[in-house]
C-alpha cells in the first residue's frame, strides 16, 4: 500500500548517495591516472604499428611509434609504462633475451631519451624469445630454475645498463630475486628497482597475451612455476619471500580473479603492491561490448575501481591509456 507517512528510521543510508556532489564526498577508493602503468608490446621494423588480433585496440610498436605513444601516455599523465619484447629470432636458449643491441635495450634507450620522466619497466621472462615458449630453459624436458634464473640476472644487468627504471621478473622461477638484486647491485645499478611478480598464477586469461607474442609454450603448460589459482596461503608465502629477496614492490595477476589475494597481502604487507589486468580481462570486457552486453568504459572503470578497492597501489593494465583519457576528460 503506497503511503505518504514516512517510515521512522534513524539511519537512511540512500541520503549519502542523492547527488553526484555527495556520492563524490563519501567515495572510499580513488582511481586516478597516477595509479596506472600500460604494458606496450614493441616490435623490429621501422614500420607501422601492427594492430593485435587478439586484443583490439593494442598494436606491436615500432620503436619510433613507441616513442610516440610514450609521450602520448606522459602527456596524459601516466607515470609508467612496462614493455614486452616481440622477438623474431628465438631459439631453445632464448639468446636473444640477453643481446645488449636487442630489441628491448635500443628501445629502453629510445624512451629515457625521449621522454625521461616516464618509469619505464621491462618483463623479464624467457617466453617471447624461447623457441618452446616457456618462461625458462628447458633442460632434459624441465624448466630449469637454477639455469633460468642465471640468465635473468644478465637479462636484468642488459636492461638495467641501458637505462631502466624497474625490471619486472615474470617467471616464477625461485630464488630470482634476490639474484636480480644482487646482479643489479654488483654492477651499480643500486638505483633499479623490481617490480616482482610474487603470485602470478596459471591462469587462462593469458591467452589473448601469447597470441600478441606467439609465445604460448609448444609442449606441457607452465603448472610447474606459475601457482595454482586455489590457492592463498602459497601466495602469502610467495610474496614474503619476494620481499625477503628485496623486491620493491610485489605483483598479484591476474587481477579480477584475484581481489581476495590482493587483499590478503595488501592486510598483511606494507610494501607497495600491483595489480595486472591481463589480457582476457581485457578481451573479456571489449567483447562483451562488442556484443553490447555492457559498455566498455563503465566495466573498465569499475573493474579498475574494483582493484584499488581490494588493494593494489598500482595496476598495469591495457586500458591505462583509454582510462587517463577517460580520467582526464579528453576521450575521444
Ligand atoms: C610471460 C608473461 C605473460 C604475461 C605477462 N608476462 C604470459 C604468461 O605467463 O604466459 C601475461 C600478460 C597478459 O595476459 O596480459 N612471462
Amino acid at each position: 500500500m503506497p503511503t505518504d507517512e514516512p517510515l521512522d528510521l534513524p539511519f537512511r543510508p540512500r541520503r549519502l548517495r542523492r547527488t553526484p556532489a555527495i556520492r563524490a564526498l563519501v567515495r572510499e577508493t580513488r582511481l586516478g591516472v597516477d595509479n596506472l602503468i600500460q604494458p606496450l608490446f614493441v616490435t623490429e621494423g621501422d614500420g607501422e604499428p601492427e594492430p593485435i588480433a587478439t586484443m583490439p585496440g593494442q598494436f606491436r610498436w615500432p620503436v619510433r611509434h613507441l616513442v610516440e605513444e610514450c609521450r602520448i601516455l606522459a602527456g596524459l599523465g601516466v607515470p609508467a609504462v612496462n614493455l614486452f619484447g616481440n622477438c623474431t629470432r628465438k631459439d631453445d636458449q632464448a639468446t636473444e633475451a640477453v643481446n645488449p643491441d636487442g630489441l628491448v635495450p635500443r628501445a629502453i634507450r629510445a624512451l629515457k631519451a625521449a621522454v625521461p620522466g616516464l618509469c619505464v619497466q621491462t618483463d623479464l621472462a624467457l617466453d617471447p624469445y624461447a623457441s618452446h615458449g616457456h618462461d625458462g630453459l628447458v633442460i632434459g624436458g624441465e624448466v630449469a630454475n637454477d639455469a633460468t634464473v642465471a640468465v635473468l640476472r644478465e637479462m636484468a644487468r642488459v636492461h638495467a645498463e641501458a637505462g631502466v627504471d624497474w625490471v619486472a621478473p615474470s617467471d616464477m622461477m625461485d630464488g630470482r630475486v634476490a639474484a636480480i638484486r644482487d646482479t643489479l647491485d654488483e654492477a651499480g645499478h643500486t638505483g633499479v628497482g623490481i617490480l616482482a611478480y610474487s603470485a602470478k598464477y596459471a591462469s587462462c586469461f593469458y591467452g589473448p597475451f601469447r597470441g600478441a607474442l606467439d609465445s604460448a609454450p609448444r609442449h606441457g603448460d607452465k603448472k610447474t612455476y606459475q601457482m595454482d589459482p586455489a590457492n592463498v596461503r602459497e601466495a602469502l608465502r610467495e610474496i614474503e619471500l619476494d620481499i625477503e629477496e628485496g623486491a620493491d614492490v610485489v605483483m598479484v595477476k591476474p587481477g579480477l580473479p584475484c581481489l581476495d589475494v590482493i587483499r590478503a597481502a595488501r592486510d598483511a604487507f606494507d610494501i607497495p603492491i600491483a595489480a595486472y589486468q591481463v589480457s582476457g580481462e581485457y578481451g573479456m570486457i571489449l567483447a562483451a561490448a562488442e556484443k553490447g552486453w555492457m559498455d566498455a568504459d563503465t566495466a573498465m572503470l569499475e573493474t579498475l575501481t574494483a582493484l584499488r578497492r581490494a588493494g593494489a597501489d598500482m595496476i598495469l593494465t591495457y586500458f591505462a591509456r583509454r582510462g587517463a583519457e577517460h580520467l582526464r576528460g579528453t576521450a575521444p
